[in-house]
């Protein structure tokens, strides 16, 4: 797999190095979307060799059936979820996707390179061809090439995503490389940027957090009450046994207990497990405590920003013209490439 680490070296050219994430805007944040995504675009933020460029991934929503007014309120609620988490518009570009057409067009061109059945045999396309059989548009086929147009446009070389954006990834890296070979582009291939949520699992014991399974997920939004309540309901086991949970819903609340609480608490809840026996009750009650502890600043931020609307109208207008400096100037490079210009 071609990822990057989180402890990897900082590159060594003095060009800064851009970095380019994105989220849907199809409602309230979870826990994956913060750990897999959010906490990695922090982090790189933070780094002076890299220039960040974060967006909300309004136009992807419209490739799924979606509710209109929805979606006119969640693209710029996600803009907000990016400052409340710490985001610094000073230091990224924060900016919604649709304000910038440039990835459209870019997405139009990469699209000569992109074979349909690639797009097909994606696992990701297949897992959206069964939720909405109905609508199987040419939006949806488009959707990774779109991603990588989002991506290339800054020529990003680190992209903070959960491991299930892995493939998309692969993608933008082989769409990188046709149009390098075929037009003389000068793109950079994008790898992940890994952080230790890569994979935040679902509260039912299968699968992933995911907005799409009722009941899998905690907000960033939850109240202690209700994270207490999503916890109690995570199915657990015996709490003793030879080795340590490794599926369900015991091996869920282990892994949240090591991204929440560190390392060294998973460790003793194992150390228990083979012993004297994990308390489910009291691991649960500690566990909703220290993710609350967690979320409860980007809470408070969050309420502080829904009451000055004004900023963050401001932050999204000097977004969008910061992006699509860059932006238009990877475009016309790539028109003229490809003889458009
Ligand atoms: P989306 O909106 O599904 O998810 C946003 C981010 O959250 C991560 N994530 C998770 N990470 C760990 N564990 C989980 N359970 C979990 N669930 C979600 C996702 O990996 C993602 O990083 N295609 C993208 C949006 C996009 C994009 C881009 C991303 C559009 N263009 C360009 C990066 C670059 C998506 O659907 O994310």
């Amino acid at each position: 797999m071609n990822t990057s680490s989180a402890l990897s070296a900082a590159p060594s050219s003095a060009v800064p190095h851009r970095v380019l994430s994105g989220i849907r805007a199809t409602g309230r944040l979870h826990l994956g979307n913060y750990l897999g995504a959010l906490k990695g675009m922090i982090e790189l933020e933070r780094r002076p060799e890299y220039q960040t460029f974060y967006m909300v991934a309004d136009v992807h929503t419209v490739t799924t059936p979606y509710d209109v007014e929805e979606l006119r309120h969640n693209r710029r609620e996600i803009i907000i979820d990016y400052l409340a988490a710490g985001l610094d518009p000073e230091q990224s570009t924060l900016f919604i996707q649709s304000m910038v057409p440039e990835h459209l067009e870019l997405a139009f061109y990469l699209a000569s390179v992109s074979s349909v059945a690639r797009m097909q045999h994606l696992p990701t396309f297949k897992d959206k061809v069964k939720q909405h059989p109905q609508h199987v548009t040419l939006a949806l086929l488009n959707y990774p090439v779109l991603m990588a147009a989002d991506i290339l446009i800054y020529k990003a070389t680190q992209v903070p995503v959960g491991i299930d954006q892995q493939p998309h990834l692969e993608v933008a890296r082989e769409i990188a490389r046709k149009m390098n070979q075929q037009y003389g582009t000068d793109f950079p291939e994008p790898q992940r940027f890994v952080t230790p949520g890569e994979y935040v699992p679902s509260l039912k014991g299968e699968g992933k957090m995911s907005k799409s399974v009722e009941g899998s997920y905690i907000n960033l939004t939850d109240t202690l009450a209700e994270i207490e309540e999503k916890l109690k309901r995570v199915p657990s086991d015996s709490g003793r046994g030879e080795r340590p949970p490794e599926t369900g819903g015991a091996a869920t609340l282990l892994k949240l207990v090591e991204l929440f609480q560190g390392q060294e608490a998973r460790q003793a809840y194992e150390a228990a497990y083979t012993g004297e026996g994990i308390r489910y009750a009291q691991l649960k009650s500690d566990l909703a405590e220290a993710v609350y502890q967690q979320v409860r600043p980007i809470q408070q931020r969050r309420a502080q920003l829904e009451a000055a609307p004004a900023s963050v109208d401001q932050v999204i207008e000097a977004g969008a013209a910061k992006a699509r400096q860059v932006a238009s100037q990877t475009l016309e490079e790539v028109k003229y490439k490809l003889g458009l210009g």
